[in-house]
């Protein structure tokens, strides 16, 4: 009889890839914080999360953007320490395990196809993935009221709009959220549309940039007048202080162009569309006064182009990327100068658990 073979064991501690998808937000922008509208969508740039389980008290977390370092995290991380934990990039991660609680020691390595800093949401995209590889369980919202508080607990007072989309986008669609309401609506988008995403190159950090100073003035307008996202033009004309009134005015103009955008979307209509998307840069940029220079210079080399129907900068602004709504073939990203990819909507995080859920495992 030959000798049997050594069974080998099976690896009692799989390795669990997940991958959380970045964001385009089409339009709607610091409207989220406001209870407003937004329309964004999940796109194939994501980040990727490899976590292993260990057999010690602690998270290891090595990221392809750091090569050579790791952070040595508690598998229970002190609330207060979160937020200046060093190194700093691994400050996300010690905020999810903190609120996720992975019942044990982990290696976690990342890596990413989504510019870092770039306005198309990395970080909801590495928190939306974490919160998939610990096991966290429930509907898009819930994964993205935990990604949200992540955020906060580290210093950052985004709202949901990345988490959400980031989590509960359907591929061919992008998401309508109401924030006020919470209702989210999938509007399909047309194969005659291309969004093209456009990287200025300029990075920001939400922690130092003028987010927060926005984010307190909008609260400073709403103790006068209310909810901005709920508010109307005759509400912000009674705001006497003119810097209140013009970021009133962006929030109360761009609720109202996600619609008009949406509608344009869902008869076709790109020229109204497009016309939406330059609306909403001229806003952010006189009103709000998230762009810069640079940002409105490319924006306005892009809007002249053959086919092209409209562009903005997308998502907190002050640096980041540009989109485009263009006919399908109209620009050639590679030939753009900047780093620009066509997008297409795909799946969120939560969004592809409950496919797997339905249709059986993957990696
Ligand atoms: C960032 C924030 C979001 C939202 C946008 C602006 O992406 O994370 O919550 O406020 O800026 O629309």
């Amino acid at each position: 009889m030959p000798a049997e073979e050594p069974v080998p064991a099976a690896n009692p501690l799989p390795t669990r890839t997940r991958t959380g998808p970045g964001r385009v937000n089409l339009i709607g922008d610091h409207t989220d914080y406001n209870q407003g509208l937004a329309l964004p969508m999940a796109v194939g740039l994501g980040v990727t999360v490899a976590v292993t389980p260990a057999d010690d008290d602690r998270v290891v977390v090595t990221s392809a953007a750091y090569p050579g370092e790791r952070a040595v995290l508690p598998l229970v991380p002190d609330t207060d320490a979160v937020a200046t934990l060093e190194p700093a990039w691994a400050r996300l991660v010690a905020a999810l395990v903190l609120l996720a609680r992975p019942p044990t020691g982990l290696a976690v390595h990342v890596t990413a196809t989504l510019p870092r800093g770039s306005g198309l949401s990395s970080s909801a995209a590495l928190s939306v993935a974490l919160a998939d590889a610990f096991g966290v369980e429930g509907d898009s919202r819930s994964v993205a009221v935990l990604c949200r508080e992540a955020e906060h607990r580290i210093g950052v007072p985004v709202g949901l709009l990345d988490p959400l989309v980031c989590a509960g986008g359907r591929a061919g669609n992008a998401l309508r959220i109401d924030f006020a309401t919470g209702a989210t609506r999938d509007v399909p988008v047309p194969e005659a549309a291309e969004v093209v995403v456009v990287d200025s190159g300029i990075r920001r950090d939400l922690r130092s940039s003028a987010y927060a100073t926005r984010v307190a003035e909008c609260s400073a307008a709403e103790a006068r007048i209310g909810p901005l996202g709920l508010a109307g033009p005759a509400d912000v004309v009674a705001l006497r202080d003119p810097l209140l009134r013009r970021r009133a005015r962006h929030v109360v103009s761009e609720c109202a162009r996600v619609d008009v955008f949406a509608s344009a979307l869902a008869t076709g209509d790109l020229v109204g569309a497009g016309a939406a998307l330059d609306d909403s840069h001229r806003s952010l940029a006189v009103d709000f006064e998230v762009s810069t220079p640079e940002l409105d210079e490319l924006v306005g080399s892009l809007r002249g182009r053959p086919g092209v129907h409209g562009a903005r900068v997308t998502g907190a602004g002050f640096g980041g990327c540009v989109i485009v709504l263009a006919d399908p073939g109209a620009l050639d990203p590679a030939g753009l100068g900047h780093g620009a990819w066509r997008v297409d909507a795909v799946d969120g995080s939560v969004t592809a658990r409950e496919r797997r859920g339905t249709h059986g495992p993957s990696t």
